[in-house]
């Protein structure tokens, strides 16, 4: 069986002027060495000088979500493609941020990704419960439904990366035990239509707690908000994983 890749994945959100591509050339620095895959998913303006920035360096750059059309009348979207000839080689999906703020449904995230996939990109589709849903004990119900309405026929390890990331969990420093990270990327592993697709933990990640949660089973990097902001951050992430 074919081994998932591993992937430290940075998600930036809506931060970042183009000084802070000093950022990105000191995390190209700090990761000179190969080994796993690196990226950087800043907002939408910074892709393109980004990518010119971070050129024959290991760290790829990526966006934080795309239209599911090609072309067209959509005012202040962005389509998979442009994504692509701007230099992204990622895109990330159905972000809790972009469920709750653009009520975005898994058949939006679904035919989004089946555009990014076209485009040649690889769709990072992020799944997760909120704190309401774990506490009713629906956690691996709504994952798994989630992750089976979220993917598109075709989806497979070269196409797609999957983002478990619970919502309770995205920038408030929480994160679940290792053992219910672990309940779930197992789930997870199982049910993906592709077993060698890569399994990202997203979650308050920071320098601190990368190395454990990189030991547990079937997780094979991490998507990061907070601490993908700061080279030296993302960097001592990065190198938990390459010990991994
Ligand atoms: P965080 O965000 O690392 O700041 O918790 C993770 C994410 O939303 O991808």
């Amino acid at each position: 069986m074919a081994e998932a890749c591993k992937l430290a994945a940075g998600n930036w959100k809506m931060n970042g002027l183009r000084a802070d591509l000093a950022e990105a050339r000191a995390l190209a620095a700090a990761c000179s060495e190969p080994g796993c895959g690196v990226l950087l998913c800043p907002p939408a303006t910074l892709i393109a000088p980004m990518a010119e920035a971070l050129a024959g360096s290991r760290v790829m750059g990526g966006g934080q979500d795309c239209h599911a059309s090609e072309s067209g009348a959509h005012t202040g979207d962005i389509a998979a493609r442009m994504l692509a000839d701007a230099g992204a080689r990622h895109v990330i999906l159905g972000h809790s941020e972009r469920r709750a703020d653009h009520l975005e449904s898994s058949e939006v995230v679904a035919a989004k990704a089946r555009a990014a996939q076209a485009a040649g990109l690889v769709a990072i589709v992020c799944v997760g419960e909120t704190e309401a849903e774990r506490d009713a004990g629906r956690t691996l119900d709504v994952v798994l439904g989630q992750l089976a309405a979220s993917l598109p026929d075709g989806s497979s390890a070269a196409n797609t990366v999957i983002a478990y990331e619970p919502v309770w969990a995205i920038g408030t420093g929480r994160t679940p035990s290792l053992e219910q990270i672990a309940e779930v990327h197992d789930a997870l592993r199982t049910a993906v239509p592709d077993a060698a697709m890569s399994l990202l933990y997203g979650g308050s990640v920071k320098p601190g707690n990368a190395a454990e949660i990189f030991a547990i089973g079937n997780v094979d990097g991490a998507l990061v908000g907070g601490a993908s902001l700061k080279a030296a951050d993302f960097a001592a992430i990065v190198a938990a994983l390459d010990a991994a």
